[in-house]
């Protein structure tokens, strides 16, 4: 990509969107109604646990080795039985349809997805109906994300049109059965913004038809205090068994951060961890996600751990990788770009991210995931 990018500046293109995560989200910013933005940018408290999040990748180094002669990189990684052409994924991100100029961020993200091979996690809160996102996949994984409702059979039935629609994984969040104290968000209420089409899956959901007194078309207002009824469930280790008898399809829980916690989810038959803070938007005062990663990789053995909370740069994934990561998700940065250019602007993030990522491994001399060690990393002293 960046050969690309530098023979169209020979011929005097400047890139069309920002090759920093810093100048990607200040035009996004530009670009963003002011409470879309809040919901987007915000984290909780004074988002010092978010901030520290993107700080904590300046704490590693990578120690770049030579005569290596890294001339062929491959950065192909296997998950869950599949074969992904790199451990670059999008992190699940609820209403994406209120960042998108059209109103169909999930499509736009899902077709993002098809042309990167970048595996995207659909949201819960996704405006796109599930069966209209994953046709959009093409040949790229994508995964579902479950917020569980307090309602049993309304969880089975997000899991069933998951697994109807094609999703290859579902991915349970443990760390928002209750919203986050999010000032920004306080501050500009983007509840407004959920009104009308934005539940779209949620509310083409039969089983929540079902919970309904009068069909949503009818009475929209009900439908959403109905909805927020039922979203959120404080799961407890007593619920895995039954999250587990769900599916079939691998099962991932995210937002683990202790280890015991790890060891306990695997004795429970889970597939995958997902080492996250949530991007620091649940609860302030957190450790950084990356400072948790060493711990729940070593305590999750051989069960591939996903990562994600402040990875902005190609750097930044290999040091999560470095650390033992299997697959470096990322949040922000790609709703930056959608909301800036849709599909390209989202294939534009993931690809400047991956062609760093590259670079770096050529650079540094480590061709390979399997050469990225914490070997590979010293702390930085200051
Ligand atoms: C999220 N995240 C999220 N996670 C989840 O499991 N389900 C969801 O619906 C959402 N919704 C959501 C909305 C917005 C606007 C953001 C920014 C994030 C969290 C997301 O999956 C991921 O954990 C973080 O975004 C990762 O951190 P970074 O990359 O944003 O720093």
């Amino acid at each position: 990509y960046q050969n690309e990018i530098y023979f169209e500046g020979l011929g005097g293109v400047v890139p069309k969107y920002p090759m920093t995560a810093a100048e990607l989200a200040s035009r996004a910013e530009a670009a963003m109604p002011p409470s879309v933005w809040s919901y987007v940018a915000g984290g909780a408290g004074d988002e010092r646990t978010q901030d520290a999040n993107a700080r904590a990748f300046d704490g590693w180094g990578l120690v770049p080795r030579m005569f290596v002669g890294a001339v062929e990189r491959d950065l192909s990684v296997d998950l869950f039985g599949m074969h992904l052409p790199s451990p670059l994924f999008m992190a699940p991100v609820g209403v994406l349809g209120i960042c998108a100029q059209d109103g169909h961020g999930d499509l736009a993200t899902a077709r993002a997805a098809a042309r990167t091979g970048a595996p995207m996690v659909a949201s819960t809160l996704s405006v796109d109906p599930l069966e209209q996102v994953a046709p959009e996949l093409g040949d790229t994984p994508g995964f579902f994300q479950l917020y569980t409702p307090t309602d049993r059979d309304l969880a089975a039935s997000l899991v069933r049109r998951a697994e109807a629609a094609g999703f290859r994984g579902i991915v349970v969040t443990l760390d928002t059965w209750i919203t986050g104290w999010r000032p920004r968000d306080l501050a500009t209420s983007n509840f407004p913004q959920l009104r009308g089409h934005c539940l779209a899956n949620y509310f083409s959901d039969p089983v929540f038809r079902g919970l309904l007194d009068a069909p949503v078309e009818e009475d929209p207002g009900a439908a959403i205090l109905r909805w927020v009824s039922v979203f959120g469930n404080p799961l407890t280790w007593d619920d895995l068994p039954w999250l587990r008898s769900l599916t079939e399809l691998p099962l991932i829980v995210k937002g683990l951060q202790h280890p015991d916690d790890v060891r306990r989810a695997k004795d429970g038959g889970v597939d995958g961890i997902y080492c996250s803070n949530h991007g620091g938007r649940q609860a302030n005062g957190g450790l950084p996600a990356l400072d948790a990663l060493p711990a729940v990789v070593d305590a999750a053995g051989e069960l591939p751990v996903l990562f994600d909370s402040g990875v902005r740069s190609g750097a930044d994934v290999v040091k999560a990788l470095a650390l033992g990561a299997t697959a470096v998700g990322v949040g922000r940065p790609y709703v930056h770009g959608l909301a800036l250019g849709g599909t390209d602007g989202v294939v534009h993030v993931l690809r400047t991210l991956l062609a760093e990522a590259d670079l770096i491994m050529a650079v540094d001399g480590y061709p390979t995931l399997g050469d990225l060690t914490p070997d590979a990393l010293r702390r930085v002293l200051r």
